[in-house]
């Protein structure tokens, strides 16, 4: 079923003249040497366990054929690896430069044999119909312009009953833990960036973003609008992460 496209564009990196996903592949271009240094920095080190978490949830499913979208420097593609060993991996990316920092750690453990990397947007992938068992995507889905035809797009290169595992950051909404996680933005995020980044926007981005993207039962409502029925959903670490494992339905 073609679906109405609503953009998520109301952050963008830098301006309001360019497209988001063109301010976003020179953003990603240029942090690119940086940024798993700065993920490290921003989640504590978390986010390769809440990588690894959701990764396991695959485990119950077979998966030869897997597919990373916003593949970035490559870690999903590292962990799918170890925890699943599909056959073929393959990894799509808008910016080149995060996926050469991706590249070079691919072939430091030797996965280059049966891995590529593509600059592809997500709403507008190559691949046929029905290609892969399972499609990834960490902490990409809040970057997606078009949406709703990247969602399109990768309900039709899954198999029938293929899965699509989503991990994204969730801004805390209410309560204390909202209250401690604006502190931790101001004082930590800011000053860590501030002070080491060459790109001060970009990780003032990545967390405004954060702020309006759906996230939790609003976002499982339009990821079964487009056709994906919910297997799993759960939150990490006070819920500042959550994981949807979804299978696509028709
Ligand atoms: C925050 S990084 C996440 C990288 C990696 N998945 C991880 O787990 O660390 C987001 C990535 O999304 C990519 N991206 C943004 N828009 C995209 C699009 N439309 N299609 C494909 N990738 C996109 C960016 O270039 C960037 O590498």
């Amino acid at each position: 079923m073609a679906h109405k496209e609503v953009l998520n564009d109301s952050v963008k990196p830098y301006n309001d003249r360019e497209s988001k996903t063109h301010q976003l592949r020179n953003m990603f271009n240029t942090i690119s040497k940086d940024y798993d240094f700065f993920n490290n920095l921003m989640s504590w080190g978390l986010a390769h366990l809440w990588r690894r978490k959701a990764m396991r949830w695959l485990h119950d499913y077979r998966t030869e054929t897997l597919l990373d979208i916003a593949t970035g420097t490559a870690d999903m593609l590292l962990l799918a690896d170890q925890l699943l060993s599909p056959e073929v991996l393959r990894g799509i990316d808008i910016s080149e430069e995060m996926m050469n920092v991706g590249w070079e750690k691919l072939k430091s453990h030797r996965l280059d044999h049966k891995t590529e990397l593509e600059v592809m947007d997500c709403a507008e992938m190559k691949f046929a119909d029905s290609t892969f068992d399972t499609v990834t995507i960490a902490f990409g889905i809040r970057n997606l312009e078009r949406l709703t035809q990247s969602l399109e797009q990768i309900n039709r290169v899954l198999k029938t009953n293929g899965r699509f595992l989503i991990i994204e950051m969730n801004e805390p909404q209410k309560g204390p833990l909202a209250v401690l996680y604006k502190i931790y933005v101001k004082l930590y995020v800011q000053l860590a960036t501030g002070l080491l980044s060459k790109d001060k926007e970009a990780y003032a981005y990545l967390t405004k973003s954060m702020h309006y993207f759906p996230q939790g039962k609003a976002l499982i409502e339009i990821l079964t609008d487009h056709d994906f029925r919910l297997l799993k959903y759960k939150s990490f670490t006070f819920g500042v992460c959550s994981a949807y494992l979804l299978e696509k339905t028709n």
